[in-house]
């Protein structure tokens, strides 16, 4: 027979790691290193990101739309997916002029998306470059095309 002061005790930690956990898979899949990534997606004239929140030779992840903006020199700004083409993690950033993902440690160049540090130590194009998103400069921002 069951005790039923544990399992009462047993319910209501259940309840608190449930509430607890949706939470936190929210948060893995809105932009955490390791969180799972989706696929690019957006309309025509979204908004991603100000012109001016790209750094010249870096770039900014864009979670919402899956999209990492980047900016290789001042005037040119390239989209690509944010989903890493190894095993599918949203990418962590750009950082020391590469996008970068905190799964497994691949890079990825801002010029192109081509991969150039491939996964756990692995060489430049053992994976996928990553595939393209159009974007364009729209006023401040750079928008979906
Ligand atoms: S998922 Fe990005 S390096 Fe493995």
């Amino acid at each position: 027979m069951t005790d039923p002061a544990v399992t009462r005790r047993g319910a209501l930690t259940g309840v608190a790691v449930g509430g607890l956990s949706l939470p936190l898979l929210a948060a893995c899949g809105i932009g955490g290193a390791g969180g799972a990534a989706g696929s690019p997606h957006g309309s025509p004239g979204d908004v991603l990101v100000a012109t001016a929140d790209v750094p010249v030779g870096g770039g900014v992840v864009v979670p919402d739309h899956d999209v990492v903006v980047t900016r290789p020199d001042k005037s040119t700004f390239e989209g690509f997916s944010a989903t890493c083409t190894h095993q599918g993690c949203l990418l962590s950033g750009v950082a020391g002029g590469t996008i970068n993902c905190g799964c497994h440690g691949s890079q990825f160049a801002i010029t192109d998306g081509a991969n150039v540090a491939g996964p756990s130590g692995s060489p430049a194009g053992s994976i996928p470059p990553l595939p393209r998103v159009a974007v364009r400069v729209e006023g401040k921002n750079i928008v979906w095309a």
